[in-house]
């Protein structure tokens, strides 16, 4: 389906839903980190691609004070006043919507009452940041109806808190920041202490597919919470290298092997990785700068080697993935993407070889496993905004 094709759809839906045409229409990205998992949190680097896959959001402005909103694709509606935002709280999808109008409004701005249709090409919960595209998508929404303008890092941190605060789930600003300042044709290199970034253009002759293992991804359990208390217990005892030590960010392998004893063993794999993984970040930036495949792959390997043998965010349907992507034509480098445990990985592949690899890997990885992965290449996409942004 094409955009225009797309965006006929949602009308078609949104008219037969409201009886009335959308005036409004909004979209942000998905998003694949390249290199630097778990690190936003340790404020550290991240290289991150905002995607092809995204949320857009059609909508109307209503009359009363209610805003209403329905999906083309996920289950459930939600549905609240503009004067008790939180007074009703869901448990899916709807919370995200909530949570931004709630920020917002705590933060002075003006939420306007709408019937709204989403519609998401993002898989959910697969790790490329569904509930981000959604949460910005709605605060360019409010940001559209309401006649204010956000600036972009606002926006952001905006978004993180809905999640932080109102759904509960304590991530880092990795995906808002990158659904909402990412850009079409590079990857963002994102400093995560300084809230800032730079750009960096990504090889031409590389694609980036996505591989969707498609195994249960179960991150609503203590994993997550458990690996940032692991990384702040090490910051605890790795201070004492000296007062500058606020983060991991700020220790280096060396410091970490004279102080390694201090620290227990889980806690000091922990910290290995994430210290590891952020040079990596650059490593990987300079390897795309001068096109140099080998350290590509190799980069590539070493990170999911980490996040397997010293984070362990690898589940059995991630290692059989990363096997079937090494073995299949046309790859150059293949690792994890989002938190892991199950979801999306991802592989760089040579431009000319996209199908064959994408035949190649579902093979195997079918073969090895009984379950049908979806595997696609992604291309980079604006942050969120107007939908007519990419339509043109
Ligand atoms: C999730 C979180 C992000 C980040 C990644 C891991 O996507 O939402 O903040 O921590 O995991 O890099």
């Amino acid at each position: 389906m094409d955009l225009a094709q797309r965006k006929r759809k949602i009308h078609e839906s949104f008219e037969a839903r409201y009886g009335v045409a959308p005036s409004c229409w909004v979209r942000a990205p998905g998003r694949v980190d390249l290199m630097g998992s778990h690190t936003d949190y340790n404020e550290g680097f991240v290289m991150t691609l905002s995607i092809d896959r995204d949320t857009w959001i059609a909508a109307a402005p209503r009359q009363d004070d209610r805003v209403h909103v329905e999906s083309m694709n996920l289950e459930g509606e939600c549905e609240f006043s503009t004067r008790d935002i939180l007074h009703q709280r869901s448990e899916h999808w709807p919370m995200y919507v909530q949570g931004v109008a709630h920020v917002l409004q705590s933060e002075g701005f003006p939420i306007s009452p709408c019937d709204a249709l989403v519609h998401g090409t993002v898989p959910v919960r697969g790790g490329l940041s569904s509930s981000a595209s959604l949460e910005a998508a709605t605060a360019v929404l409010l940001e559209e109806l309401g006649g204010f303008q956000l600036e972009k890092l606002r926006m952001a941190v905006a978004c993180q808190r809905a999640e932080n605060e109102v759904v509960g789930m304590n991530c880092g600003i990795l995906d808002q920041y990158s659904s909402i300042l990412g850009a079409s044709d590079s990857a963002v290199l994102l400093d995560c202490r300084h809230l800032t970034h730079e750009y960096v253009q990504f090889p031409a002759d590389l694609r980036v597919v996505i591989c969707n293992t498609c195994a249960p991804r179960q991150l609503t359990g203590s994993e997550y919470g458990d690996r940032r208390a692991a990384c702040e217990q090490g910051v605890r005892v790795l201070k004492e290298i000296s007062e500058t030590v606020v983060a991991l960010r700020d220790v280096t392998i060396d410091d970490l092997d004279r102080y390694e004893q201090k620290l227990s063993p889980v806690v000091a794999r922990r910290c290995r990785f994430i210290i590891e993984e952020n040079d990596r970040v650059h490593a990987l930036a300079a390897a795309f700068l001068q096109n140099d495949r080998d350290a590509v792959e190799r980069l590539s390997r070493q990170s999911f080697e980490g996040a397997r043998d010293l984070y362990e965010i690898s589940v059995p349907a991630m290692d059989a993935m990363i096997a079937a992507m090494r073995n299949a034509t046309g790859v150059v480098g293949a690792r994890q993407a989002g938190a892991g445990f199950g979801g999306c990985m991802l592989a760089f592949v040579d431009a000319d070889q996209v199908e064959d690899f994408i035949a190649g890997a579902a093979s195997v990885y079918e073969k090895n496993t009984q379950i049908v992965p979806q595997i696609f290449p992604v291309e980079t996409a604006p942050g969120a905004g107007r939908v007519e942004e990419v339509l043109r």
